[in-house]
């Protein structure tokens, strides 16, 4: 594989994006918004600034690296030679099928189609193309350039082929594919989600407080974040829509997203995107400050 075309130039798309090209590969980066490539662009080349800075990588391959990379507005355009799609658009299903009826129409037909989606079932983004053994997850972790794990989910008709060729690829960019299948959450929303929300029961239950709470999960499990910090970080309409993903997919009521959790969302509170959620947050600050709201 050489050629791999990054649908989604946000958050995920860019990181992506980013460590495709410093592994060698040709990638085309599209996006439905060229504010949002010309964003992306300028994180990646500040994201390897930061690499070169730590003796990571050096000025020529932060150079050659960028090089590689070609931004597309025209989805038809970005993707007519890739040997690998990674899809990272917005988490919305309808989205999400479009682009991969698009995607079957418009690649070359032994190209692999990947999302990089967090809780949608890879079996129905599958069956909306001609060719559902060649569709797979490949869900990275935010900050992608960072984080080792690569969750490669298997969708009801993948080929062992495909998932082969995905873990291997996986490996060669220095990560750490795992395999899984694909039900709802896959693996590591299904442990982590019902986590956060039980620590958001935990809170409007009156238990503990906020700091309470992430420091007991902090000391006490040795996780670097608190679920309550890690819920601002991921945005709490993202947790929202993935507890009702296991709610709808499981039919089990010990999935049903806490009530304060379904408020804050609809109140605008999403966390450290819109500057608060359970914290407050200061552009240009790293201090930790619990919302005004919980004191
Ligand atoms: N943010 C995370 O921590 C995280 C972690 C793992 C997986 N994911 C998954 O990655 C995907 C992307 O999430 P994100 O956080 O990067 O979102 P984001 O909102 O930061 O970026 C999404 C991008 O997709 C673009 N887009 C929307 N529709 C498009 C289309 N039809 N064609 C091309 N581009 C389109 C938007 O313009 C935007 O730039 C989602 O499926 C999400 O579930 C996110």
């Amino acid at each position: 594989m050489k050629n791999i075309s990054v649908i989604g130039s946000g958050t995920m798309g860019n990181g992506i994006a980013h460590v495709f090209a410093q592994f060698g590969y040709s990638v085309s980066l599209v996006d439905i918004s060229a504010n949002a490539l010309e964003k992306a662009i300028a994180t990646i080349r500040k994201n390897m600034d930061r690499q070169v800075s730590k003796g990571l990588i050096d000025e020529a391959e932060k150079t050659a690296s960028m090089e590689r990379i070609k931004i597309f507005t025209s989805l038809e355009d970005g993707v007519k030679d890739a040997d690998l799609v990674v899809e990272a658009a917005t988490e919305k299903i309808d989205i999400k099928l479009d682009l991969f009826r698009k995607l079957d129409k418009y690649t070359p037909e032994n190209c692999i189609l990947s999302s990089n989606t967090s809780s949608i079932s890879i079996t129905k983004i599958g069956a909306v193309t001609e060719r559902p053994d060649k569709v797979i997850g490949m869900h990275f972790m935010n900050p992608v350039p960072v984080m080792k794990l690569v969750e490669v989910i298997r969708g009801y008709a993948t080929s062992d082929e495909v998932t082969n060729q995905i873990m291997e690829l996986s490996k060669g960019l220095n990560k750490a594919p795992v395999e899984v299948n694909d039900y709802p959450g896959f693996v590591a929303n299904r442990i982590l989600m019902p986590m956060i929300n039980e620590a958001i029961y935990t809170l409007y239950e009156g238990v503990a407080g906020i700091e309470e709470i992430d420091t007991v999960m902090k000391l006490g499990m040795a996780h670097p974040m608190g679920p309550l910090q890690l819920a601002d970080f991921i945005g709490l309409d993202v947790c929202l829509s993935i507890l009702k993903v296991l709610h709808d997919g499981f039919g089990n009521p010990k999935y049903a997203p806490c009530p304060l959790l379904v408020n804050m969302v609809e109140a605008g509170y999403k966390g450290a995107k819109t500057g608060e959620g359970f914290y407050k947050y200061t552009p240009g600050s790293k201090e930790l400050v619990v919302s005004e709201r919980f004191k």
